[in-house]
């Protein structure tokens, strides 16, 4: 019994609408064998039905009182346009089949018609009908694939930002380490050749100077939290004169070693601007530090010259304002034009395998680009690098 019953839902359900009881009840008698098979006598009737049962087939006379076989058509159509419909026709008329087919019929038959016909035709319909029923359901399991690829996408990307700022960060956070290394191999000279109570002046700086790196360093960590919570670095009214001076003092002891100058240029009426200075910070020392770089190999004395101003300025992305301008020349190698295209590439580098990873100047346009600036070389090879820091010079806290 149970095996019956499931058969019996397995089997496509077909609606026979015919105001005749003859031709309804003998469609019911061919078709039953294979299919479920419910009838009604006019169109209101088969109308519910179809919503009630949805049926995968209706097989409908034309000619019926109240609402034709081609109304029925219509409606069911509006209702679902996939819905397969056979219309049966009394008299054999062009115009009829012409109408039918426009309104979406699957097919028509003529009567009388033969049970061999009939079959055919009904057995066509539903093949096509259980192909628009796969196809749905490979579309919706192709859409439900594509919105799962969709989302390992997004975390891909994600990882992959998450890989790009740890790059950053393990760079970023290697320069106060380098101070610090360099602080702690004086503090070690200082105590070989004075004593534990020697030189308690200069033990006090260079400890402040350690002091300063470690915050620096829990600052940058700090940082990476921060942009790894969707949020940029803090922004913060600060003096871009002070920070240079702050930037040439952490690298005094290296270019101090390199015998390189570093002159610096102030404009003193630079007032006080909102900015992000961790980040600022990092640029400066990026550039002022591969400048040292440039400048070592040179036979006389490197030189590195830094000059702040203020100008009238616009860019692509910010119109004309008043602009912070930070210079940064140095008199080294210079960057030879066909490399000058490639220096703002992530990873990208000249230098000795261990001594540089190629992030620095992409940081430092990333900054720039933060604080809707831009960050502008210029060089001559074996004269030397000139690098242009521009940014709106914000008086007014900016809106985020
Ligand atoms: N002032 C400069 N003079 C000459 N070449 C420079 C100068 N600044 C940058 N470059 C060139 O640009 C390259 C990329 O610089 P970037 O700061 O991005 O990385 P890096 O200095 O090589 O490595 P890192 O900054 O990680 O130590 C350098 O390797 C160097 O060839
Ligand atoms: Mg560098």
């Amino acid at each position: 019994m149970a095996t019956q019953a499931g058969d019996q839902a397995e089997k496509p359900l077909i609606l026979v609408v015919d105001d005749e009881n003859g031709p309804r009840e003998s469609l019911k008698i061919i078709l039953s064998p294979n299919y479920r098979v419910v009838t009604a006598e006019d169109g209101i009737s088969a109308l519910t039905i179809f919503k009630r049962q949805n049926p995968e087939l209706v097989i409908s006379d034309v000619r019926m009182p109240g609402m034709s076989g081609i109304s029925l058509l219509r409606k069911i159509k509006a209702i679902d346009p996939e819905a397969t419909v056979i219309l049966i026709t009394g008299y054999a008329s062009i115009q009829t089949a012409q109408e039918a087919l426009r309104a979406d019929a699957f097919d028509y038959i003529n009567k009388p018609y033969d049970v061999k016909e009939i079959q055919a035709v009904v057995t066509k319909a539903l093949t096509r009908v259980r192909e628009r029923h796969n196809q749905h359901r490979l579309l919706h399991q192709l859409q439900a694939w594509n919105r799962d690829l969709q989302e390992q996408i997004g975390q891909l990307d994600q990882k992959a930002t998450v890989a790009d700022l740890s790059a950053e960060l393990i760079h970023d956070l290697n320069n106060p380490m380098t101070v610090l290394q360099g602080y702690i191999s004086l503090l070690e000279d200082s105590l070989d050749s004075n004593g534990p109570e020697g030189s308690s002046n200069q033990m006090e700086e260079f400890m402040g100077i350690v002091k300063t790196q470690v915050e620096r360093c829990v600052a940058l960590t700090r940082n990476f939290l921060d942009f790894a919570r969707q949020a940029s670095g803090k922004w913060e009214k600060s003096n871009v004169n002070e920070l240079i001076q702050d930037t040439m003092f952490v690298l005094r002891v290296r270019m101090m070693k390199q015998s390189v100058e570093c002159s610096f240029q102030p404009d003193p009426d630079i007032p006080d601007s909102w900015f992000m200075p961790t980040a600022m910070q990092q640029s400066l020392y990026n550039l002022v530090a591969n400048a040292i770089d440039a400048v070592c190999d040179r036979p006389d004395k490197g030189a590195i010259r830094i000059a702040t101003r203020i100008i009238e300025h616009e860019t692509k992305k910010q119109s004309a304002a008043e602009f912070i301008q930070i210079i940064i020349e140095d008199n080294g190698a210079g960057i030879p034009e066909d490399k000058l295209k490639q220096i703002f590439t992530p990873f990208f580098t000249t230098k000795e395998k261990g001594k540089g990873t190629g992030l620095g100047l992409s940081i430092c346009q990333r900054v720039a680009e933060e604080h809707q600036g831009e960050l502008l070389v210029h060089s001559q090879s074996g004269k030397g690098t000139c690098f242009t820091l521009n940014f709106p010079l914000l008086l007014e806290a900016p809106e985020r």
